[in-house]
């Protein structure tokens, strides 16, 4: 529960030792359940199964829970370091914005699951103009490639010149999806940027890099909306 590491805890165990359900052990091996009463340090450890947090995904950054050469989004929440945090889904190593970043599976796989249809929508720059034809094609389901025809997706024009500035909604979430589908109509994305996920708006208040905990609210409405 973030007190610390493995190693410094059955240290400090052997040495200090945890009181559990009253009783002081010393063993570090010391099997507990999640309604045992644990107290170490002289305060209650709280045993907390599931954890959400609201991650702005800076870029540079690749989604993934653990790497050998570089940080992933899970090493940007510093909060004491739970081992079993994993991020829902990915976003690319350029990509920001709204990451949800937790250890309850079977949220995140409904999250992900096509049967769902989870919408995501996406803030993205665009090289060269967006046009009202690009709408009508992102509606009826672009064919990306030979082997890939996108559903349909939602595209809202903000600013339509040199540089275009869009939203875009998508049910899916392929490798790249959204650069493909630009690519397909002959545009590059040039920023991209996740503003939701289901009813899960980024905090504005967020900048990237920084984190927050799920909102009960948040955590309800989005289980809601599955
Ligand atoms: N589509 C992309 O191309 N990249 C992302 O990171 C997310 C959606």
């Amino acid at each position: 529960m973030g007190a610390g590491t493995r190693s410094e805890l059955k240290k400090e165990i052997r040495r200090s030792g945890a009181a559990v359900d009253g009783k002081v052990v010393k063993d570090p091996g010391c099997s507990v359940s999640p309604s045992s009463h644990v107290v170490f340090r002289g305060a209650v450890i709280e045993y907390e199964e599931f954890v959400y947090y609201m991650l702005n995904k800076p870029a540079g950054i690749i989604s993934a829970s653990e790497d050998d050469r570089e940080p992933t989004v899970v090493d940007l929440i510093d909060e004491p370091k739970r081992r079993d945090l994993f991020p829902v889904g990915r976003l690319d190593r350029d990509t920001e914005g709204l990451l949800l970043i937790t250890n309850d599976g079977a949220l995140s796989h409904r999250l992900l699951s096509p049967k769902h249809h989870v919408d995501k929508v996406y803030y993205a720059r665009i090289s060269g103009k967006v046009t009202e034809e690009d709408v009508r094609g992102f509606a009826s389901g672009l064919q990306v490639d030979t082997d890939f025809r996108a559903m349909p997706a939602q595209l809202r024009i903000l600013r339509s010149d040199s540089v275009s500035e869009v939203e875009i909604v998508i049910r899916e979430g392929k490798f790249h999806q959204i650069k493909r589908m630009f690519r397909a109509v002959g545009k590059e994305v040039l920023y991209l940027k996740r503003l939701s996920m289901g009813s899960l708006t980024l905090d504005p208040a967020l900048q990237p890099g920084t984190w927050r905990r799920l909102t009960a609210e948040e955590l309800a409405e989005l289980r809601n909306g599955l």
